[in-house]
Formats: structure tokens, sequence, C-alpha cells
């Protein structure tokens, strides 16, 4: 055997085996989880979390501000097919059953032209904030009584993020998503400390 061939066998091995490590890799983007926020477990051991961010996350239940900063339009997409049986979305959309609900983040509420709202919706007063949204999307009767939208509401918080972040695509001009305001972490161990000044590059 010649060296030109012995070359030749071990170029097929470290091909075979770059082969086999991309098949691994695939695999595992494949397999990979979804880990949405409607998945955060709400009480994990800050000792078990691997990373800086599910060290923050998971102490207690995500914030809004941090569901709206992680939610897709894509998942809103898929939640707001439950609304749309009521609710046009386009820029001079028809008021259905409900009102068009073209720019609604930050519209005073109960204002879209030619609808003709509850007497309850009417006595609200007050602008569609991120917080009244999620309230109200939550468990509509409770947040205001008497109003006449008949939906029984979103349980999980990461289906309302995501319908939120929807609803605040549609305009030209989309309010501002509240800042996240990381909660503070009581003593974290040293591993994750050590993670902290990996992934914080210094400035
Ligand atoms: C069965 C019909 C129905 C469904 C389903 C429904 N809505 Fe409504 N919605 C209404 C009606 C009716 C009103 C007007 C309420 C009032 O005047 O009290 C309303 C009002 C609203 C408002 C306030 C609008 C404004 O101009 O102030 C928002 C925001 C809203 N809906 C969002 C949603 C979202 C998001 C969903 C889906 C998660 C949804 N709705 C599902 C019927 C519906």
């Amino acid at each position: 055997m010649n060296s030109f061939e012995l070359n030749k066998i071990a170029m097929a091995l470290l091909l075979t085996v770059l082969v086999l490590m991309g098949l691994n890799g695939l695999t595992d983007a494949i397999f990979e989880e979804d880990h949405g926020p409607s998945a955060f477990p709400i009480e994990v051991e800050v000792a078990e979390a691997t990373t800086v961010e599910e060290a923050v996350v998971e102490v207690e239940k995500p914030a809004l501000a941090e569901l709206l900063a992680l939610a897709t339009v894509e998942k809103g997409a898929k939640v707001f097919k439950k609304c749309k049986i009521c609710h046009s979305s386009d820029n001079g959309g028809k008021n259905m059953i409900g009102p068009n609900l073209w720019n609604i983040v930050g519209r005073a509420k109960g204002t879209m032209d030619g609808y003709s709202y509850s007497d309850a919706m009417k006595a609200t007063g007050g602008d569609w904030t991120y917080e009244d949204l999620d309230a109200f999307l939550a468990k509509p009767d409770e947040f205001m009584a008497k109003t006449k939208m008949k939906f029984a509401g979103l349980k999980k918080a990461g289906d309302r993020a995501a319908v939120i972040t929807l609803l605040r695509s549609f305009s030209d001009a989309p309010l501002d998503i509240p800042a996240v305001v990381t909660p503070e972490v009581e003593a974290p161990d040293a591993e994750i400390q050590e993670e902290v000044a990996e992934e914080v590059p210094a400035e």
C-alpha cells in the first residue's frame, strides 16, 4: 500500500466521522424541545439551572415584560385564530361581532369608529396598556363585568403574551414593549457566578 492509498483511507475515515457528527447535530436540532414561554417551570431550584437566563427566569413566574420579550408574532397568529371569528385586524377592516383591532395596543378603550360598545366598555376609560390587555384577555368578564365580549379567556400567560405581540403588530407605529426588570436572584452558586462572568463581556 503506498502513502497515497493510505491518505485516501484516512480521508474516508475522517469523512465518515464528520458525517456521523453532522447527523448527530441534525437529530439534536430536530428533537429540540419547545422552550417557549408557556413551558417555563414555575418552581425550579436555582442550583439546577444551567444558564444565567434560566437562573433568572425560573425563580418565579415570568413577568409580562419577560413574556413579551420572548413572544413571537407567529405563535400569536396561532392564538389569534380564536379571535378571528369576531375580530378583523387589518387597517380599515370591518367591525364584526367585535370591533376591528387595528392599532388596538395603546388605543383608548372602546373607541373604534362605528362600533357599538357595551356600556361597561364605554364606562371603563383609559388606554389599552399591555397590562390591561393581559388582564382583559385572561378573563374578559372578570376584568370588565358586563363586557359583551363573550370569550372565556386565555388561561396561559404565554398565549396572552403571544397574542398581544401580534396585536402590537397591527399598527404602522407599534408601541414599545415594556422593559424587562431583572429580578434579583438570591445568592447564586459559584458555578452560575462563573457563567455570569463568562456570558457578560466586561466593557
Ligand atoms: C365571540 C366573539 C369574540 C371573540 C371570540 C373575541 N372577542 Fe374581543 N371583543 C368582542 C366584542 C363583542 C367586543 C366588544 C366588547 C364590549 O363592548 O364590551 C370585544 C372587544 C375586544 C377588545 C377591546 C376593543 C376596543 O376597541 O376597545 C379587544 C382588545 C379584544 N376584544 C381582543 C380580543 C382578542 C385578542 C381575542 C382572542 C383571544 C378576542 N378578542 C376574542 C368579541 C369577541
